[in-house]
């Protein structure tokens, strides 16, 4: 019997008129057989590749997998020990068998894979649908049947099979043949197809018998890559991944690549904890598979402690399957949505944004009925800070930048929650000046049924900082729907270093006629800024809140390699030498007038790049320049920014890549 969905996707691959062609292919498996037996609920396990590449032994291995059972993972429901690339040999036996590479496997697969078994765990392994791996090794193409009995010999239960050399040869045949030929080995090899989103995989994937297939390119431990960039960060996956959802179900699933929770490798940003802990809800939420990248052998508590929430996981491991999707999007605040199998409805307040909101959806918008009337509501389960809230309707947090609150909801009154209270945090911008004093208003709204009590409003401050309250900071009650509100004076140091700077908001309130305390609290963050310029200021003479670059260091009155600042052979004493990608930002607050420069491809790099320089305040791009190349004149930028607070001097790549692009803002200057 096909489900409605297979019966779309049969459809789908018709329409490429590739079924002769795989048909004829297949004398004993039915091109159709698929693999949806196995992985009945998105693959749990760990990958080498994203912390180790190709540093890898059978001892990592062995190590990983003690380290899978101790550290509680296996328990939570991790299961796989995936190699990835670089565990072959440079070449295949004389008989054409894959081999092991000498050093890092002298005992083989075999070995490890018994090893992994005898603790409960499963073991996988990778190759290419072509000629070579991506790292250049003996790859599959060709060699599918010889190659999958190896496997199935061996005791290998996944297949991780990639898209590298692949001579242009059809993906539909070369995935098809693999998919085969690990259906006729008597072992039940889960199969995971990478061609990096390419093709429209997700649409005849699972009918070569995929049981997962790559969404996207690589990821990095990156929240955001530029659109440039060969990899993807976490919210570029996200995007690519979240409108595929249709194509997801038990036994067949988008694969947004593997996680990024606690790795740590050179030349990129990382993740902090907050953005750790959305990016694996994110992916529990899609039912990605959760294959941890990181060395679990050691590892703080922070990620352990992200990487087997259970609640989470359960979520991942729903057996209805369903990839969860965007319900409602406001700006850079997202409200999710993934209908559970028991009923409950699974809601992900996402806030991609750079500062702390107030927002979310109603039990009515989630189609969760309250069908026992009115003396009913919903019980929200906060699936990170474990807490159990009941509400009336509203489901909604005040969520930091980057971070995601996850709610677990169900119709019904529970036996022992409070009312659900939110804060809305109003700070006014998200930036501070040393020395300056703000004033910070904060409500707090009974989202419940009954009323909350001795209520108490704390903020914590960090170190140094001033903070008094304006008014009240405690209250007898909040009828349910009503708010309360306070304000607070928050003054910045004089002497502080430049950033981020979190503060703290609690409030502790009391229920069941005082009988029973509860609390809440969310986070915001305030950044320290450098005085603004005055009268007349070469940029590269002042201090800068933030700057990027995509190859180099910054240059202060030089280029990016340290010469002359040159642009079509005119000279410049002043300047900032920069390389596509770039933002530079400076803080004006609404001071400065004008903004002049001459930009242009340095001279240094001799007929090569190609860059576009953009002017953006506040967020809104104010001029851009034509793509400029090696060789042009300098432009003349003049650019009105009174009333600008934050500048920001983009450098974009041409339209080729990256390399040469050499990019100057000669003689960059703000004036009074
Ligand atoms: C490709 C894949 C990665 C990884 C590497 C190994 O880039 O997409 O996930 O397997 O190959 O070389």
């Amino acid at each position: 019997m096909l489900s409605e969905t297979r019966r779309t996707i049969l459809k789908g691959i018709g329409a490429f008129g590739a079924v002769s062609v795989i048909t004829n292919e297949f004398d004993q498996v039915s091109a159709y057989e698929t693999n949806d037996h196995l992985a009945q609920t998105p693959p749990m396990g760990w990958n080498s590749w994203n912390q180790f590449a190709c540093d890898i032994s059978a001892e990592l291995i062995k190590e990983t997998a003690d380290a899978m059972v101790e550290s509680g993972m296996r328990e939570a429901g991790y299961e796989y020990i995936n190699i990835d690339d670089c565990w072959m040999a440079s070449e295949r036996d004389d008989d054409g068998n894959l081999q092991p590479h000498p050093e890092r496997f002298p005992n083989g697969i075999e070995g490890v894979a018994e090893y992994v078994h005898d603790k409960g765990l499963k073991l996988g392994i990778y190759s290419s649908a072509g000629t070579r791996t991506c790292q250049g090794l003996p790859a599959s193409l060709g060699y599918e049947e010889q190659d999958a009995r190896s496997y199935a010999e061996w005791g290998v239960d996944y297949l991780k099979y990639d898209n590298c050399y692949n001579q242009g040869v059809d993906p539909r045949d070369r995935y098809a043949a693999m998919g085969k030929a690990l259906r006729k080995t008597d072992r039940d090899i889960v199969y995971s197809i990478c061609c990096w989103g390419k093709y429209d995989i997700y649409k005849w994937g699972a009918d070569v018998g995929g049981n997962l297939w790559r969404t996207t390119g690589d990821i990095k431990p990156v929240w955001n890559a530029n659109d440039s960039a060969w990899y993807e960060g976490i919210v570029d996956i996200i995007d690519l991944n979240e409108p595929l959802a249709q194509y997801a179900g038990p036994g067949h699933w988008n694969d947004p690549d593997m996680l990024e929770v606690g790795v740590e490798v050179e030349g990129y940003p990382g993740l902090s904890d907050r953005e750790a802990r959305a990016h694996f809800s994110m992916w529990a939420f899609m039912a990605a598979p959760l294959l941890a990248g990181n060395d679990i052998r050691d590892m703080d508590e922070t990620t352990q402690k992200i990487l087997t929430n259970e609640d989470v996981i359960a979520l991942n491991q729903d057996p209805a399957g369903v990839q969860g999707y965007r319900l409602t999007v406001d700006g850079k605040q997202e409200v999710w949505k993934k209908p559970l199998a028991n009923g409950d409805v699974a809601v992900a307040l996402f806030n991609r944004g750079d500062s702390t909101k107030t927002f979310g959806t109603t039990a009515e918008a989630l189609d969760l009925e309250d069908s026992a009337g009115n003396s009913s509501g919903f019980v929200v389960d906060d699936l990170w800070t474990k807490e159990t809230r009941f509400t009336r309707g509203p489901i909604k947090d005040s969520v930091p930048s980057h971070g995601v609150t996850l709610f677990r909801v169900r119709q019904g009154t529970p036996d022992d929650a409070p009312s659900a209270v939110t804060f809305d945090v109003d700070g006014g911008s998200d930036s501070i000046e040393r020395g300056e004093t703000r004033s910070v208003t904060v409500s707090l709204t009974n989202d419940g049924r009954t009323a909350v009590e001795d209520i108490e409003l704390n903020l914590d401050a960090p170190d140094g900082w001033n903070v008094s309250p304006q008014s009240a900071v405690t209250f007898d009650n909040a009828a349910p729907g009503k708010s309360i509100e306070t304000s607070w004076e928050v003054t910045a140091p004089e002497q502080i270093d430049q950033g981020e700077y979190e503060f703290t908001l609690h409030a502790s309130y009391t229920w069941d006629d005082g009988a029973k305390t509860a609390s809440t609290s969310t986070v915001w963050e305030l950044e320290t800024l450098p005085a603004p310029p005055t009268g007349e200021t070469y940029l590269s003479d002042h201090e800068w809140v933030d700057a990027t670059i995509g190859w180099g260091s910054i240059g202060l009155d030089e280029s990016v390699n340290g010469n002359v600042l040159t642009i079509g052979e005119a000279t410049y004493e002043k300047g900032i030498g920069t390389h596509a990608e770039s933002e530079i930002t400076y803080w004006l607050d609404g001071t400065m007038s004008q903004f002049v420069a001459d930009v242009g491809v340095d001279d240094e790099v001799t007929g090569k790049g190609t860059v576009r320089f953009s002017i953006v305040g506040d967020g809104e791009t104010l001029t851009e320049t034509d793509v400029l190349t090696n060789g042009d004149d300098p432009v003349s930028l003049s650019v009105d920014v009174s009333s600008v607070d934050k500048l920001t001097l983009v450098v974009t790549d041409g339209g080729d890549n990256i390399n040469y692009d050499h990019a100057d803002w000669a003689d960059a200057q703000v004036l009074e």
